[in-house]
């Protein structure tokens, strides 16, 4: 008999992964999806011989990226349609590489909203914000709040991101990425209607804001859309920096207080 694995033994092989919790198969080498080649260009038919009447070609000018986005969020009159309308955004190239959508979690009847930075690797295989170990601190941050997720109406949790697709390798957002994006997560607080905002980190502030300086920030209540918005140390930042776990104390302490 040879080396080579029989169907039966693949097949008992694979069986037994599945049982050990594999869920999907993984290459030796992740592939980077930025960087695939380029599809080969499809031949063009030769150009119909110009006539008298062949019409005058126009340059076809660049799309504005920002205004579109802008007109497609003020155009959404509900979440369900913010949501339809971003899923079908194609002008961020972050689409191309990313898994999933990642629009929200949590229900929007919360009083408090949290805009956190952008997926990273668990959220964007389970098409969820917060759900790595950062969402993990995060959902115990507030959960000593007496604020939950899970639940529905004031004492809930309602959850987004800046970005909705990963970027590759967690990198920071691009500026043009923010421009573009930005104006979804607006209309989306507009439309979720939270009565406190939590701004994660530096990219939420330089988004909502436009300063960045959480460390001098986090604490002062600041104003998003006519909402008071609270800047906190993101909980990535926490989990490296577990001495800045007290002044996120105190921040959670007075959203509760404001509430
Ligand atoms: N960090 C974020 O800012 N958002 C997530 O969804 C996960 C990690």
């Amino acid at each position: 008999m040879g080396d080579e694995l029989t169907y039966d033994d693949a097949l008992a092989a694979l069986a037994w992964q599945v049982e050990l919790g594999a869920d999907e198969a993984l290459l030796d080498v992740s592939v980077d999806r930025f960087d695939l080649p380029a599809p080969k260009p499809v031949a063009k038919p030769a150009p119909a011989p110009i006539t008298a009447a062949a019409p005058v070609q126009r340059a076809v000018p660049d799309v504005d990226a920002v205004a579109i986005a802008r007109q497609l969020a003020e155009g959404a009159g509900s979440l369900e349609t913010l949501q339809a309308a971003m899923e079908g955004f194609e002008h961020c190239d972050l689409k191309r590489g990313a898994r999933n959508f990642v629009f929200c979690d949590g229900h929007a009847s919360a009083r408090v909203m949290v805009v956190g930075e952008a997926p990273g690797r668990d959220e964007d295989q389970q098409g969820k914000p917060f759900v790595g170990r950062a969402g993990q601190l995060l959902d115990k941050m507030f959960a000593a709040i007496g604020l939950d997720r899970q639940v529905e109406g004031a004492d809930g949790l309602y959850i987004t991101n800046m970005l909705p697709w990963r970027p590759p390798q967690n990198r920071d957002p691009k500026p043009e990425e923010m421009a573009m994006l930005t104006p979804f997560v607006r209309r989306h607080i507009e439309l979720a209607e939270p009565e406190i905002v939590v701004l994660m980190g530096n990219h939420a502030c330089a988004g909502l804001l436009g300063r960045r300086g959480i460390t001098r920030m986090r604490g002062h209540w600041e104003d998003v859309l006519g909402r008071p918005a609270m800047p906190m140390f993101h909980p990535a930042y926490l989990l490296r920096n577990p001495a800045a776990k007290r002044d996120a104390w105190a921040d959670l302490l007075a959203i509760k207080a404001r509430l």
